[in-house]
């Protein structure tokens, strides 16, 4: 059966992550995220001291850094670690888990050719197929035609709450109206920059997943999955 493309969008919060590396276990797909690459090279901002929106230096600084995705170890999976993050051949999976970073990589992701950039890099790592891939513009912009694509949301408040409990199982002192108030600024800046806004695809498939947990909303998935491999596979016999 041929292996799809799978692209999963959706705000801050959504539960990408978690539905993203599921149904990737599940399906034996490769998992990627794209969202560690532009935190990834906000942090290389950051610690270069470059907090602004210039976009000439930053474009500059995106084309001569290089990021990796691999797949965690049994240890860094069981801590809730998805993708290993590599920023010029050095781990940073950790560090770019910080509300600082989603911010830095929220500010440099509004540069077109930053994106350009990146998007090139995550064009190349799913080119074969079978894979997951979630972020803003997978659907929309990164693989515009993934035979799959959901649009994962839920409430503002539900999304803050579990970003609030990943903080509070890290130790990190941020209360919960201060996370809202920071996924609130995030979404706006994400729906609302020109370049690749988060928006639903035409064609992707609307998943609110407010009141469902992971397991039920990766096996929804998996079936849709599913029901496009059988589809295709239909189309491809009856054209041959
Ligand atoms: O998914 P995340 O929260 O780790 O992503 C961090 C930021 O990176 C997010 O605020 C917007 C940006 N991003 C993007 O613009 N396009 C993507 N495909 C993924 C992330």
């Amino acid at each position: 059966m041929r292996k799809l493309t799978i692209a999963i969008d959706g705000p801050a919060g959504s539960g990408k992550s978690s539905l993203a590396r599921r149904v990737a276990q599940i399906l034996g797909y490769l998992y990627l995220d794209s969202g560690a690459m532009y935190r990834a090279l906000g942090l290389k901002a950051l610690r270069a001291g470059m907090t602004s929106d210039n976009a000439p230096p930053l474009a500059e600084l995106a084309r001569g850094t290089h990021i990796e995705l691999k797949s965690p170890t049994e240890e860094q999976e069981a801590a809730g670690f998805k993708n290993r993050v590599f920023l010029d051949n050095v781990e940073v999976t950790h560090e770019i888990r910080t509300e600082e970073v989603a911010k830095a990589a929220s500010l440099i992701a509004t540069i077109a050719d930053v994106r350009h950039v990146l998007v090139a890099e995550q064009q190349r790592a799913g080119a074969g197929g079978g894979v997951v891939m979630e972020g803003r513009d997978i659907g929309t912009v990164v693989f515009p035609h993934a035979e799959l694509k959901i649009f994962l949301d839920a409430s503002a408040e539900v999304r803050a709450e579990r970003r609030w409990k990943e903080h509070q199982e890290k130790g990190d002192v941020l209360t919960l109206p201060e996370v809202l108030e920071e996924v609130r600024a995030r979404d706006k800046r994400d729906r609302e920059r020109k370049v690749s806004p988060l928006v639903r695809a035409a064609d992707a498939v609307l998943v609110d997943n407010t009141a469902m947990d992971v397991e039920e909303t990766a096996r929804l998935v998996v079936m849709l999955s599913r029901e496009r491999e059988k589809e295709l596979a239909q189309a491809a016999s009856r054209a041959g």
